[in-house]
């Protein structure tokens, strides 16, 4: 496919980034993953706005008309659904310092990859997951979303190894995230999910719950959640660009309510569905 590395659209062959970029030597980036639903974004200002935030905790002056980039990306490649992957490190320092000089220039690079759309499958169509619940080994800015990902990784391998799709992970007790994915649980018909703090992710998927919940007049609560709480939960739920909200039917092979898909799950997919089919 065509990327977008540098104010260049190229063959993906063709792009190449230094070795002493700051991005590969050190992590030092931040980046997004957008879908494109019939090659418009979706949650575009969401997630551009959470891209100000990533880039100026780690102070990369960096100012673009993104849309205009990422439409163009899309457009070149087809258009349809796929997912955009940004990434922007403070960029190539020419050698290995972990000092830099503020005026660096960033690299930028963006591609895309096919995704199905979540939406137009249909409820019957999503599977439930399992997910394990593992120790959060992560540090304390995970509202920046940077590319230092081996804790992710590493509990993401957990799971597979464990058999399941997702890892959720648990500080002092309390539950955070998935391992790309924030989480959802309902009890007693109030949705519960983890408040918003450094130690999570402000998931654009998230907030949509969260709006379409306090629009239909659901409960919701944010709060401190125990691993206890979610074993006991009717439901529980991740939520995340690609994957939307998708319901978990085990957590460390317990299973969760009856087993099955829950009725508040099934709204709110519905829900999901009916939005993005009047921005289609
Ligand atoms: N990850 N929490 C973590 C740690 C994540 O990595 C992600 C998304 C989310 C959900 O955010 P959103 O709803 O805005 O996609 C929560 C992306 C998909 C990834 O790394 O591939």
């Amino acid at each position: 496919g065509i990327v977008y590395l540098n104010g260049e659209f190229v063959p993906a062959s063709e792009a190449k980034v230094s070795v002493f970029d700051r991005g590969f030597l050190f992590g030092d980036s931040v980046y997004e993953v957008i879908p494109f639903y019939r090659g418009v974004g979706f949650r575009l200002e969401q997630h551009l706005k959470r891209l100000r935030h990533s880039l100026s905790a780690l102070r990369i002056p960096l100012e673009k008309e993104w849309q205009g980039v990422l439409d163009e990306l899309v457009r070149r490649n087809g258009g349809g659904n796929v997912s955009v992957y940004l990434q922007i490190t403070r960029g190539n320092a020419g050698r290995r310092t972990p000092v830099y000089d503020e005026h660096m220039t960033p690299t930028v690079f963006a591609c895309c990859s096919p995704i199905r759309d979540i939406y137009a499958a249909g409820a019957d169509n999503i599977a439930g997951i399992r997910v394990i619940v593992t120790t959060d080994l992560r540090w304390h800015r995970c509202d920046i979303k940077a590319n230092g990902l081996l804790p992710n990784i590493l509990v993401l391998q957990q799971a597979r190894e464990a058999g399941a799709d997702e890892a959720l992970m648990i500080r002092d007790g309390v539950l955070t995230e998935g391992g790309s994915s924030n989480l959802f649980m309902v009890s007693n018909g109030v949705i519960y999910t983890p408040r918003l703090s450094s130690e999570i992710l402000g998931g654009t998927t998230r907030e949509l719950v969260l709006e379409l919940a306090r629009e239909a007049g659901i409960p919701l609560q944010e709060a401190d959640l125990s691993y206890e709480q979610l074993l006991g939960a009717d439901e529980v739920w991740i939520s995340s660009s690609t994957r939307a909200v998708l319901p978990v039917l085990e957590v460390d092979g317990q299973q969760i309510g009856e087993g099955g898909k829950g009725p508040l799950w099934l709204r709110m997919y519905e829900l999901f569905r009916q939005f993005h089919q009047r921005l289609m």
